[in-house]
């Protein structure tokens, strides 16, 4: 196959919504824009039905009234909300900073491009068309980057599509999906973007269910089963972290730990804390497990390990993530690599590990559920109530 892959993945993985850096001077050729949408129209399509159409806006008039909407409908919010945030360190003051410039500016870029298809989101259900786009203006965006140029993907101006409608004469029964500002770009080095590794985000046959390897078939204890379960929260991060890193807290949801207690309490919790997690019930009687943090990052996350601090029974991990308008609560374990309860039982039937592996990250899901469920009514509680203070 002569396709060069690391290119190939170069390309896709450092297409970046371009703002700052797209080349207000440099004017950019219909050529190139036609070529990439060539190739974005290479790109599947519900039905095979060739539905997608493309807006190429070049004139001065149009592009002032465009972004004059774009303005409208949130440039003015992105500009307040950047001065706002700037310089607090807040997640989103560097994309904000971002998307103002771009609101700022729109009327200069070379070139905005609006995709549009055949075919309204009207609950039919037939596919193909409204849903045959998205994955079309990425690849010219891939495109576009391949060449030199960059491109930013913006849907604010959707809640000005019947004025965009009326300005370009865009019949009814058409949707658009974007807007598209094109440029060449100021530099053509762009980094990868900070996301999840695929390992903590891919479920293996079946929601939620993690493996740190394989995992082979069938399933080891080796492979590192795990699960994750994630909730929105109607707050701040730093309004959950307190519960999150409060170890007696979040243990009271649990079945498994219903007990937990610092081993020096004259510590400051931190990385390398000791904290000793116990609980008692007809099944396991009485226990007591080791725990150790692993993972301590004020407002955003909180990990400990159990057993043995090189080779862990088994990795619990609550991450805080600010979202819009709320936070993503995640809350992880990885089972092994070291000893644990569920080795002994493996040991004794070893016929059995793949089906002791699932039920255990069963169990293990629905207590974590709980426990996630009891933070976010605690935290919403919390702040419901301090908001009925405040007034
Ligand atoms: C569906 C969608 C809608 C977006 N809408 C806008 C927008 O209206 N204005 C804007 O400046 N950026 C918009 N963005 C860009 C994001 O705010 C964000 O900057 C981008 O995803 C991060 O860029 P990066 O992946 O290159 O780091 C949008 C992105 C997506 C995927």
């Amino acid at each position: 196959m002569d396709i060069d892959v690391a290119s190939v993945d170069k390309a896709l993985s450092t297409t970046r919504v371009v703002r700052r850096r797209l080349d207000l001077e440099r004017p950019v050729d219909h050529q190139i824009l036609l070529d990439c949408i060539d190739i974005a129209e290479q790109a599947p399509s519900g039905g095979n039905q060739g539905s997608r159409r493309w807006i190429i806006v070049k004139d001065q008039a149009l592009k002032d009234r465009l972004a004059e909407l774009y303005m409208d409908a949130a440039g003015q919010w992105m500009i307040q909300t950047s001065d706002r945030i700037a310089g607090t360190g807040h997640p989103q003051e560097k994309v904000m900073k971002s998307a103002a410039y771009l609101a700022e500016h729109l009327a200069e870029v070379p070139a905005i491009v609006i995709p549009t298809i055949i075919g309204v989101h009207d609950g039919s259900g037939r596919p193909g068309l409204f849903d045959s786009i998205i994955q079309s203006v990425w690849s010219f965006s891939v495109a576009l980057r391949a060449r030199g140029l960059g491109s930013a993907w913006t849907t604010a101006n959707l809640s000005r599509q019947d004025e965009i409608a009326e300005l370009l004469g865009i019949p009814d029964g058409m949707t658009q999906i974007a807007m598209v500002p094109v440029g060449w770009t100021k530099g053509t080095e762009f980094k990868k973007a900070s996301r999840y590794p695929a390992r903590q985000i891919t479920y293996f046959d079946g929601f939620a269910r993690t493996w740190q390897s394989g995992p082979s078939s069938p399933e080891r204890h080796a492979d590192g089963p795990g699960a994750v379960v994630e909730v929105d929260i109607k707050a701040k991060p730093q309004d959950i972290w307190p519960y999150i890193s409060d170890i007696e807290f979040s243990a009271q949801f649990s079945e498994e730990a219903t007990g937990a207690r610092w081993v020096d309490e004259s510590q400051q919790p931190g990385i390398g804390s000791h904290f000793v997690g116990s609980n008692s019930n007809s099944y396991m009687g009485d226990w007591e497990v080791d725990c150790f943090v692993s993972h301590f990052q004020q407002d955003h996350e909180f990990g400990w390990v159990t057993t043995d601090r090189e080779h862990p029974g088994a990795q619990w991990r609550f991450e805080a993530t600010g979202i819009a308008g709320a936070t993503r609560l995640r809350y992880s374990v990885v089972i092994g690599p070291g000893p644990s309860g569920l080795t002994r039982a493996i040991q004794e039937m070893p016929e059995k590990e793949p089906r002791i592996l699932s039920r255990r990250i069963s169990q293990l899901m629905s207590n974590m559920t709980e426990v996630v469920h009891g933070i976010k009514t605690s935290v919403e509680n919390d702040v419901a109530t301090r908001s009925r203070d405040s007034d």
